[in-house]
C-alpha cells in the first residue's frame, strides 16, 4: 500500500498500525469542508505565485469533481486512503497529475484538519441552536396555550405552592436560552482559521493566512500556529455545552416521565410519540423523556472523555487529537434528534388541567399567603409562620377543614378565610418574575422577545 507519507518508509505500513490508526470511517463528514478549505487554500497559493493561475484551476475544477463524487457517493475509496483529508488529495491527484502533487504545498494535514473541523463546528453550533429554538417555541405555544391554568408548585418533590403550569413551561424555555447563548459563544470562540499553520510552526513559502481566513468566512486567523494546531478547546467547550443541553433536557425528560404516571396524571401522550409494551397490552410508555433523561449520561461522559484525552498534551499536534470527532458528531447526532423528539412529544401531548388544579387546590397550599397576610397586619413574619404552622398541624391532627380554624383564630378570621378559596393563591404572587398571571404575561413577553434576538443572533449573516 502506498502512503501520502510513504518516502520516508522502506516498509509499508502494519495492518494492525492500519486498522487502528485509520479515522476514515468516521471522518467523511469532514470532506465537504475539506473541499472548501482546499479550494481556498489553491486560491491562496495562486495569490503567493506558489501556483500559477491555470494550475490552480485544475486544482479547483478536481475538488469540484471530488464533490460532486462524494455527494452522489461515486467516490471510490482505496485502501490507502488513510482519512478524508488524504483520499480527497490522492483523488485531485489522480485526475490533476503533477499539478495535483502541488495541492499541500505549504499545508499540513494538522491545519488541514483542524480547519475544516472548525468550519463543521461552526455549523453545528448553529444548527443544534436552531433546534433548541424550535423546542422553546413550543414550550412558548404551550404555555400561551394554557393560560391561567394552575398546578401544584414543587420543592424536594413535595407539593409547596400553587404556580401557573405556563410558569414553569417557561421555566424549561429560560435554561434553554442559555445553551443558546453558550452555543453562539461557543462558536464566536471558535470562529479562528488554522490554516497557515502548518505542521506547527508555520511555513517558508509567501503563504496568505489571512486572505484565505477571510475566504472561509472565519473571523481572523490563528495568532499562534503551535496553540491553534494543537486547541481542541473548541470540541470540550462545544462538549460541554451539549452536555448541559442534554442535562437540561433530561430534566424535562423526568418530569414528563412523572406527570405521565396514573400517580400524578397530569399529561397524556399522543400515541405517535408515546411506546407501547412487548407483553403488556395496556401500557403506553414515555420512551422519548426516557431517552432523553438516559442519552444525557452519554453526553456527559462525551465532554469529561475528551477532557481526559486532553490533559496530557504536550505542544503541538498529537494523533490522541484525532479522538475529538466521533464523540462530537455523536453528541451532535444525539441532542439533535432529543431535541426533535421531545419537542414533538410536548407539541402533542395533553394536559389534564382540571387534574392539576386540583391537585394545587389544598387550603394548606395557601399556607404561606396566610402568613404574609398576618404580616400586612403588622406581625412579624417568623410569629406569622408558627401561627399558621399551628393551624396546619392542628387541621391535621384532629381533621377540622383549615378555613374553620382560620375563621375561628383571633388574629385571622374571614377575611383572611378568601385566601383559601379555590385559585386564590396563585393569582397573588404578584412581584416580577413570579407566578401570577400578570407576571406570567408579561414574562412570556420578555420570553418571546428573547426568542426573536436569538434567532437573529444565532442566524449566520451569510444565511
Ligand atoms: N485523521 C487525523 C486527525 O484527524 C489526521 C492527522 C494526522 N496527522 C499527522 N500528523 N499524523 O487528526
Amino acid at each position: 500500500m502506498t502512503t501520502l507519507w510513504h518516502g520516508r518508509f522502506a516498509d509499508g505500513p502494519a495492518e494492525s498500525l492500519w486498522q487502528f490508526t485509520v479515522s476514515l470511517p468516521f471522518d467523511q463528514l469532514l470532506g465537504p469542508d475539506d473541499i472548501v478549505a482546499s479550494k481556498a487554500h489553491v486560491r491562496g497559493l495562486v495569490r503567493g505565485a506558489l501556483l500559477t493561475q491555470r494550475e490552480g484551476d485544475t486544482l479547483l475544477a478536481a475538488l469540484d469533481q471530488v464533490a460532486s463524487e462524494l455527494s452522489d457517493n461515486s467516490f471510490k475509496f482505496v485502501d490507502s486512503d488513510e482519512d478524508i483529508h488524504t483520499a480527497i488529495e490522492r483523488r485531485v491527484t489522480e485526475m490533476a497529475g503533477d499539478t495535483g502533487a502541488k495541492l499541500h504545498t505549504g499545508r499540513s494535514r494538522n491545519d488541514q484538519v483542524a480547519t475544516a473541523f472548525r468550519l463543521w463546528c461552526k455549523r453545528a453550533a448553529t444548527e443544534v441552536a436552531l433546534d433548541v429554538l424550535a423546542l422553546q417555541n413550543v414550550l412558548l405555544g404551550r404555555a400561551a396555550e394554557v393560560g391561567n391554568a394552575y398546578m401544584p408548585g414543587y420543592t424536594h418533590l413535595q407539593r409547596a405552592q400553587p404556580i401557573l403550569l405556563a410558569h414553569h413551561l417557561l421555566a424549561h424555555g429560560w435554561a434553554l436560552s442559555r445553551d443558546v447563548d453558550r452555543l453562539v459563544d461557543a462558536r464566536t470562540r471558535l470562529d479562528v482559521s488554522p490554516l497557515g499553520a502548518g505542521a506547527l510552526a508555520g511555513s517558508s513559502l509567501p503563504l496568505d493566512p489571512d486572505g484565505v481566513a477571510e475566504e472561509l468566512g472565519f473571523a481572523r486567523c490563528f495568532d499562534n500556529s503551535l496553540d491553534v494546531t494543537s486547541d481542541r478547546d473548541f470540541v470540550a467547550e462545544l462538549l460541554h455545552t451539549i452536555a448541559l443541553l442534554g442535562v437540561h433536557l433530561s430534566r424535562i425528560g423526568e418530569e414528563v416521565v412523572l406527570w405521565s404516571t396514573e400517580e400524578f396524571g397530569f399529561l397524556k401522550l399522543a400515541d405517535a410519540y408515546s411506546t407501547g409494551s412487548s407483553m403488556l397490552p395496556q401500557k403506553k410508555n414515555p420512551d422519548i423523556a426516557e431517552l432523553a433523561r438516559g442519552k444525557a449520561g452519554r453526553l456527559i461522559g462525551h465532554a469529561a472523555g475528551f477532557l481526559a484525552t486532553l490533559k496530557g498534551l504536550p505542544l503541538a499536534y498529537n494523533r490522541d487529537l484525532q479522538e475529538d470527532k466521533e464523540p462530537l458528531f455523536d453528541a451532535v447526532d444525539q441532542i439533535r434528534l432529543a431535541l426533535a423528539a421531545l419537542g414533538g412529544l410536548l407539541a402533542t401531548a395533553t394536559f389534564d388541567l382540571p387534574r392539576m388544579a386540583d391537585a394545587a387546590d389544598a387550603p394548606s397550599a395557601a399556607a404561606v399567603d396566610l402568613a404574609e397576610w398576618l404580616v400586612e397586619q403588622g406581625t412579624p413574619f417568623r410569629e406569622a409562620h408558627a401561627v399558621v404552622g399551628a393551624i396546619v398541624r392542628d387541621s391535621l391532627d384532629r381533621h377540622v377543614p383549615m378555613a374553620e380554624l382560620v375563621e375561628a383564630h383571633p388574629n385571622l378570621g374571614p377575611d383572611a378565610v378568601a385566601l383559601l378559596g379555590i385559585g386564590v393563591a396563585v393569582t397573588r404572587r404578584q412581584t416580577p418574575g413570579g407566578t401570577g398571571p400578570d407576571q406570567v404575561a408579561e414574562q412570556r413577553k420578555r420570553f418571546e422577545s428573547r426568542l426573536r434576538i436569538d434567532v437573529e443572533r444565532v442566524t449566520p449573516p451569510s444565511a
